[in-house]
């Protein structure tokens, strides 16, 4: 017989004049979780932390403007109640929902389901004084974090401490009772999630899409990912990561500027750790270059960078061998780990050979002795080797003759 472990797996303290908006908390998965002991919920009415007739929790703000205040003393006394009750140390996080705070998102709720205690201050009016910040964080040693839902304005907290407590409740673990339906989710891996159909197959002259009456398991995940991506460039184009879809042929490359260098040798560092494991040395140029490096090397070669939804995804340089030899020089192609293997490096490379300038007969590069994959995309691009010392210890050289 297993024990049930005794300890809820978060507790969660809100604070809030209207403790009745957060009756939800008692329906639903989070409703179950809380009756099964998974989540400690517990709710707070400011105005029990009042000592006067009116149970005052605000004031009109000094310097003038509109709206009121939420007063310092009720907040420090709730906040101070809320913190005694932890044993041996414990301490909230405390969540302060506003318009002006850090965006709620997936990211957010993973990082906030982690937390053993959250406690959530529910503001109204125009806000609580800016002194219960400092008193959380000075005198109580709170981490203390101001977070939004989203770009408009709610009338208090209690909305925004409603849908937060529900996303980041069901990530607990037991919560939800099926965990792939967490990964299978919109936003768990950064696309929206595709459309879903039950039965009937068909109906008021709709159909369900052929495919998911197929069987074909591989053709039905093909279209989901399809479907996942297209509604995602068409709804939230500001998620598609260039990490979904890119394949040589959606990146923009240009000449690398200045505005470049940071991102270049980052990514270079990135691309050569991986040589250098897969050649077992550190010796490698490329793997040494400082961000000065990067910067002199725009200067005396022509450097072109890939980008796909602004993120920087690949490069190669470029020069002539001799000042008038008849050699292209083609050096530090480079694609993103994430994104190898889908025709970015060849698009990189066939950009670098097209802009050789008249009087170019070969092109030359060097690459890693057992870089077998650069080998053998180089060799598909009808480069062979050749008997010429690479520059570097453990690379070899190929060449290729220009066409035409
Ligand atoms: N309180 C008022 N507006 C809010 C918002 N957009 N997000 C979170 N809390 C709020």
């Amino acid at each position: 017989m297993t024990v049930p472990d005794p300890r809820p797996a978060m507790r969660v303290d809100v604070v809030s004049i209207f403790p009745d908006y957060l009756s939800p908390l008692d329906l639903s998965l989070i409703g179950k979780a809380r009756a099964d002991g998974l989540l400690d919920v517990r709710v707070h009415d400011l105005r029990d932390f009042t000592h006067d007739r009116h149970r005052t929790v605000d004031d009109t703000p000094y310097g003038g403007g509109a709206g009121m205040v939420m007063k310092p003393q009720p907040w420090s006394e709730a906040l101070d109640h809320v913190v005694a009750q932890g044993h041996s140390g414990a301490k909230p996080r405390l969540i302060v929902p506003g318009p002006g705070g850090q965006r709620f998102t997936q990211t957010l709720a993973r990082e906030l389901a982690r937390e053993p205690w959250l406690a959530f201050a529910c503001g109204r009016y125009e806000g609580i004084d800016e002194r219960v910040y400092d008193h959380a964080r000075e005198d109580l040693g709170l981490e203390v974090s101001v977070v939004s839902l989203g770009d408009y304005v709610l009338n208090g907290g209690e909305v925004a401490v409603l849908a937060m407590v529900e996303a980041v409740g069901r990530l607990v673990p037991g919560v939800i009772g099926n965990a792939e339906s967490l990964v299978e989710e919109s936003h768990e891996d950064g696309l929206l999630e595709y459309p879903i159909y039950t039965k009937p197959a068909s109906w008021n002259g709709r159909e369900v899409p052929p495919v998911l009456l197929s069987g074909n398991h591989g053709a039905i995940a093909a279209w989901r990912h399809e479907q996942r991506r297209a509604r995602t460039a068409a709804r939230r184009p500001d998620l598609l990561h260039a990490s979904h879809g890119v394949d040589g042929t959606d990146v923009e490359i240009t000449a690398a500027t200045p505005a470049d260098v940071p991102e270049l040798a980052l990514l270079m560092r990135a691309c050569w750790v991986q040589e250098a494991v897969a050649n077992d040395t550190l010796d490698i140029p490329a793997l040494h270059e400082s961000l000065d490096d990067v910067r002199e090397s725009l200067e005396t070669t022509q450097t072109w960078v890939a980008r796909s939804g602004g993120r920087l995804v690949g490069a190669v340089r470029t020069v002539r061998t001799e000042p008038d030899g008849d050699d292209w020089f083609i050096g530090r192609l480079c694609v993103a780990p994430d994104l190898q293997g889908r025709g970015l490096g060849r698009r990189l490379l066939e950009h670098a050979e097209s802009t050789a300038p008249d009087g170019i007969r070969t092109f030359t590069l060097n690459t890693g002795a057992r870089s077998a994959d650069n080998l053998r995309m180089y060799k598909k691009a009808g480069y062979r080797l050749v008997d010429v010392p690479a520059p570097i210890p453990g690379a070899v050289t190929l060449v290729k003759r220009r066409r035409g």
